[in-house]
Parts: structure tokens; C-alpha cells; sequence
């Protein structure tokens, strides 16, 4: 597959280390002759974004805590300067806070909810808004998001609400940039060992539920989810927008599994 993203410029948030989805997406994006830039979420993550970003040769590296709106104006402002035009943006960021993802779906509280969607389903909103003037020829906004959206998978609760209201702003923005030439569509991994992820309760079980009852019997590697987020922000899409790509091992089409 060689040089499907050559020239294009790519804009990848959600890198906090080696293991990070963001992380596989962008190896992915470099391999096929993109050119990148990352951001990091604050002072902690710095060095080890700058590190990865030096492994990938990402031309910038820059702080955007999506929470922190001067944060996102500075991202742009950068981006213009560097690279005045960008066609691919990759928003891979979701927060919740650790008790919600371990107790009761109905004890969720207020603030709990608020956070996890302002973090996990309205920054795709205010980056695209922010980045799409930038997509003067076009583009590809991609979002990751999983199953929990639709099916009820313990302990996912909140995530899994933020992750409804994410699928639905990815078809809102599709409809509304549609008209640009800028799509949008989000990839639902299957789940993978991520810090993310392990913040939820019992996620070494959805694994193992996963390795024995998905068609392809086995979990999903993040290089599946790089390549298949490479066709996404490929003209080799060209047609797709406002989808939800699974890339799951099949998964997501089971009813009762009763294993290997
Ligand atoms: N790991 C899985 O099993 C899985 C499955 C399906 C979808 N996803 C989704 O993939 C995406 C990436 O998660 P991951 O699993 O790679 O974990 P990760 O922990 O490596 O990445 C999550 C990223 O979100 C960022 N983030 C959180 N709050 C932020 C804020 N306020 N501003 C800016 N960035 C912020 C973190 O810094 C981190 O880089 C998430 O949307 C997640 O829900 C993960």
C-alpha cells in the first residue's frame, strides 16, 4: 500500500504514549507519506509525545487540551503558519472519570456526565469547527469510538452515552461539511489494552469475551485500526462520510456467543 496519504498534511490528537490508538494511526499516516502534527494534553505528556513525535519525524508538536479553548485557537493559528493546509484531522480523545466506569451506570453524577461528554463527544464538535476553514480542498475528520455507544457492555456506562452523542455529531458534522468536501466518520475499535482503557472495570474480561466469541477470534490489533483510519483519510474513501467503520474482528454482529 504504498503512498496512499502522500502530500497530504495530517493533524493527529490523542497520542499520550506508544500504546495509544492516536499512535497507531499516525505510524500508519507516516508509512503511507503524510505529514504530521500531534498535540499532547498538557505538561506531563510532553516529553514522551515529543519523543514519539521525533520517532514518527512529525513536523510539530503542540499542547491542546481540548477542555482550554485558547488551547485549540493556538493549535490553529500554529497550523496556519506551518502548514496552511490541512487534510486530515484524527480526534482520538475520550475521558471519563474512574468511578463511572466501575460502579452503577445510574449513579453517574452530574458532573460526571457533563465531563465525559464535553471531553469525549464535544471536542470533535469545536475541532472540526476550528480546523475545517483550514481544509481549504477538502478533507477527512475521523473519530474513534466504540460499541458501548449502542450495546449495554458493563462498566463502559458514561463513556458508552458520550459515545452515542460522538456517532451522532459525527452525521450532524457530516451533513454540514458535506458541502465543503470535508468528511467525517469515526472508526469503532474493538477493544484494546490502551491507559484509556484500562481505567475501566473488568477490562481484561471484555478481552477474553472478545478473543473467544468475535468471528475472527481474537481481539483487534491497533495496526488494523491504523490502516483501516489510512483508507478513511485516503481519497480511496471518497464516497464514505458519516460512517462507523468497525474495525472489531467482527464483534459487533454476534448475539449470543458461547465461545471457542
Ligand atoms: N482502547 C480501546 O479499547 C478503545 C476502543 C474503542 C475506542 N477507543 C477510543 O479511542 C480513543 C483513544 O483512546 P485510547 O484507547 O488510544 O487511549 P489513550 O489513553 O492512549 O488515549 C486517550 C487520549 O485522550 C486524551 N485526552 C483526554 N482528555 C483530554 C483533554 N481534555 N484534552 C486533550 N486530550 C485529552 C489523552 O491525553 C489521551 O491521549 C478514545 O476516544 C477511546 O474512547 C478505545
Amino acid at each position: 500500500m504504498p503512498n496512499l496519504l502522500a502530500g497530504k498534511n495530517a493533524l493527529v490528537l490523542g497520542v499520550a504514549n506508544r500504546w495509544s490508538l492516536a499512535y497507531a494511526i499516525a505510524a500508519a499516516f507516516v508509512r503511507e507519506g503524510a505529514s504530521l502534527t500531534l498535540t499532547y494534553q498538557g505538561d506531563r505528556q510532553r516529553q514522551t509525545v515529543e519523543e514519539l513525535a521525533a520517532n514518527l519525524k512529525a513536523s510539530k508538536v503542540v499542547s491542546c487540551d481540548v477542555t482550554k479553548p485558547e488551547e485549540l485557537e493556538n493549535l490553529v493559528s500554529g497550523l496556519k503558519e506551518s502548514a496552511p493546509r490541512l487534510d486530515v484531522m484524527v480526534h482520538s480523545i475520550a475521558y471519563a472519570n474512574r468511578e463511572d466506569l466501575s460502579r452503577a451506570f445510574v449513579e453517574t453524577s452530574r458532573d460526571g456526565f457533563l465531563l465525559a461528554q464535553e471531553v469525549s463527544a464535544y471536542s470533535l464538535v469545536a475541532v472540526a469547527r476550528a480546523v475545517s476553514p483550514l481544509m481549504a480542498n477538502g478533507g477527512s475528520i475521523l473519530t474513534l469510538t466504540y460499541l458501548g455507544s449502542t450495546r449495554v457492555v458493563q462498566n463502559y456506562n458514561v463513556m458508552g452515552v458520550a459515545k452515542a452523542s460522538l456517532e451522532a455529531c459525527v452525521r450532524y458534522l457530516a451533513s454540514d461539511l458535506g458541502m465543503h468536501g470535508i468528511r467525517v466518520n469515526a472508526i469503532s475499535a474493538g477493544p484494546v489494552k490502551t491507559a484509556s482503557a484500562r481505567g475501566i472495570k473488568d477490562f481484561s474480561k471484555v478481552l477474553e469475551g472478545v478473543a473467544s466469541i468475535a468471528p475472527l477470534r481474537r481481539n483487534t490489533d491497533p495496526a488494523e485500526v491504523g490502516d483501516a483510519a489510512v483508507f478513511l483519510a485516503s481519497d480511496l474513501s471518497r464516497g464514505v462520510t458519516g460512517n462507523i467503520l468497525y474495525v472489531d474482528s467482527g464483534f459487533q454482529i454476534m448475539g449470543l456467543g458461547l465461545g471457542a
